[in-house]
Formats: C-alpha cells, structure tokens, sequence
C-alpha cells in the first residue's frame, strides 16, 4: 500500500494553477440567487443591518435587477414592504402590490434573471406573523388559500418560482392546486422546506418590517436541533409536488443540506440569511477577517456540502469575485 514517503498530499497543492485546476468546487453564478426588498414607499431606504442593501421602489429594483443579470446571477428573490398592513395580510396577493409590479419590471428590464417571489404574510399582517391568528397561534388551515392568493397573485405577475416560507402545514399541495387551477401549471414552487426558528434572522426582520408583535416562530419553524425532523419537513414537501427543497439558514445546517442532496432527489436550495451576512460584515469592518476570502469559502462550503442553488446577499459581490478569481 502506497504512503509517505512517495505519497505526498502537498504535490497537487504546490503552485496557484495547481489549485485552481484541481480545486473540486467553485462558485458558478448562474446558482446565486440575489434576494431583493422591493417598497410600495416612493423612496429607497438603507438597510442597516444588510450593508450594501435597501428597501428599493419598484424601478431602482429593476435596476439593481439588471445589475444582477450584467454580473452572471441567475435569478432575483423579491420580497414586499406593502404601503398598509392588516390582519389577514391582504396586501400580499395585491395585483399592484410591490412584488407583482417589480416581478412585471425585472422581467422587461432582465429578461434573462429566473424570477422568484417569496411566499408569506409575516410583512403583510400587522402582527408580523406569517398567517392569520386564532387567538395567539398561527391558523394553519385558514392560512393555506391566503398564501394560494398571493402565489397566484405572483404567477400572474410573472413569477417562474414561488417561494412559501412560511412553513405551515399542507402549503405546498395547496400552492400547486390553486397554481394549476389559475393555469400556471409551468410556475414552479420551493419549498422552505427545512425552515430553522434561527436566531439569524434578525436583520432581515427589520428589513422587512416583520418581526412578529408577540411570541416567535417556534410553534412553525424546526428547531435547531432536529436533523432528522428537518429531512422529513422535505420529505413530505417533495410528495406534496415540490419542484425544488431549501434549507435555511445555510451556514449551520450544512449536514442537513448534505443529507437532503443525496435523498431529496430534487435540486436542493441555500438560503445564507440575513444574519451570516451580517455576522460577516461586522466582523470584517472590525478588521476581524477579510470579507472576499470568508465570502467565497461560507459559499464555497455552501456547495461543496451540495446546493444546486444559493440565494446569498453576497449574490452580485460573488459572481465577480468568481468572474475575476476563477
Ligand atoms: C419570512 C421570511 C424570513 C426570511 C425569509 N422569509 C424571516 C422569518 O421567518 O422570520 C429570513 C431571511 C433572512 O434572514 O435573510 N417568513
């Protein structure tokens, strides 16, 4: 059996071309999905705690959008900041809402991004919660058409995938019924399948506007801990005619996503969240760690561990760090 002293690990280490010829994993932009928040307000609005992102009106989203598309990105995932809110989250399948309107801009302005709209009431309800209430808990049931109205509300707008994140019950099913049922039987639908009651959400909370007025998430969302609950969630969500499983937040689930790409047997979705972007922001303005090289290697750990698709706010910093670095 061959080994040291004529095995040597370091040969194909030894020189940049080396590595970059054997390396077994690189970004490919057309995987990145770029998450954008697009306002009914008439102005954009930063995102403090997403460095680099705002709340953007329909026709700066539409540019940004454009933006993604010159630097290699395959798709934009939108999500709303409606001009009112209410109980039952009625803004979200609005025909003239900031989603369909920047689903209708993004497909004029870069025809060739893959359109996706997240699917939830959590910026629509005026409790933040992701479906309406019976007394403090989240109505499953009642919830499923709502979140029918809004993915058709979305497909009519031209959207290629929706996204429920929501993570009741039955959702899937429901979406692929009333999808079929309003003829869009070509739109597609991922799942949040394995969706983490994660602390790492925080940011995106406040760049939504959709931290829920009381209680949490947990009676919905997997907990942390649960690997083997987290396969089933997707398990289930593929029988119930998922095109396409997330797993979410990306970063600290890596096993999960390693276990859903061998058994899923549809392509499986990262979602890196709001919070590791942040994390990774705050810790390189500290002069911690330099922000390219910890980007390429959460996104490249990413893959390896075997996302067919990444939605990263790093999307359009990655695809030219691709682009140049090889
Ligand atoms: C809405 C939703 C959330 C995220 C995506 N869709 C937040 C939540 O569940 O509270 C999180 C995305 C991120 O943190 O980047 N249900």
């Amino acid at each position: 059996m061959a080994s040291y002293p004529e095995v040597r690990l370091r040969r194909l280490r030894r020189s940049a071309p080396m590595r970059r010829q054997m390396r077994e994993n690189r970004i490919d932009p057309a995987r990145l999905v770029l998450p954008v928040f697009v306002t009914a307000a008439a102005e954009a609005r930063p995102i403090p705690a997403l460095p680099g992102h705002s709340q953007l009106p329909v026709g700066e989203a539409a540019a940004l959008a454009k933006e993604a598309e010159a630097a290699g990105i395959g798709g934009v995932l939108l999500f709303g900041l409606p001009a009112a809110k209410d109980e039952a989250g009625t803004g979200a399948w609005d025909p003239e809402g900031p989603v369909p309107a920047a689903l209708r801009a993004v497909a004029a302005a870069a025809p060739g991004l893959v359109r996706w709209a997240d699917v939830c009431l959590c910026q629509y309800t005026s409790h933040g919660h992701c479906g309406v209430l019976a007394g403090e808990t989240v109505d499953n049931d009642a919830t499923l058409p709502l979140l029918s109205r809004a993915a058709v509300a979305y497909a009519d707008a031209g959207a290629d995938v929706v996204a429920p994140s929501d993570m009741m019950d039955g959702r899937v099913a429901a979406l692929r019924r009333s999808l079929d049922g309003a003829g869009h039987h070509d739109v597609a639908i991922c799942s949040y399948a394995a969706k983490f009651a994660s602390a790492f959400y925080g940011p995106f909370r406040d760049a939504a506007g959709s931290a829920p007025a009381f209680g949490d998430r947990r009676s919905h969302q997997l907990d942390p801990a649960n690997g083997r609950e987290a396969q089933r969630e997707i398990a289930t969500d593929v029988d119930e005619g998922a095109d396409l499983v997330m797993v979410k937040p990306a970063g600290p689930y890596l096993d999960v996503l390693a276990v859903a790409r061998r058994e899923a047997g549809v392509p499986v979705v990262a979602y890196q969240v709001s919070g590791e972007y942040a994390a990774l922001h705050a810790a390189a303005d500290r002069g911690w760690l330099d922000l390219d090289a910890a980007v390429t290697e959460t996104l490249t750990g990413i893959v390896r561990a075997g996302a067919d698709v990444v939605i990263t706010y790093f999307a359009i910093e990655a695809a030219r760090m691709a682009a140049t670095r090889g």
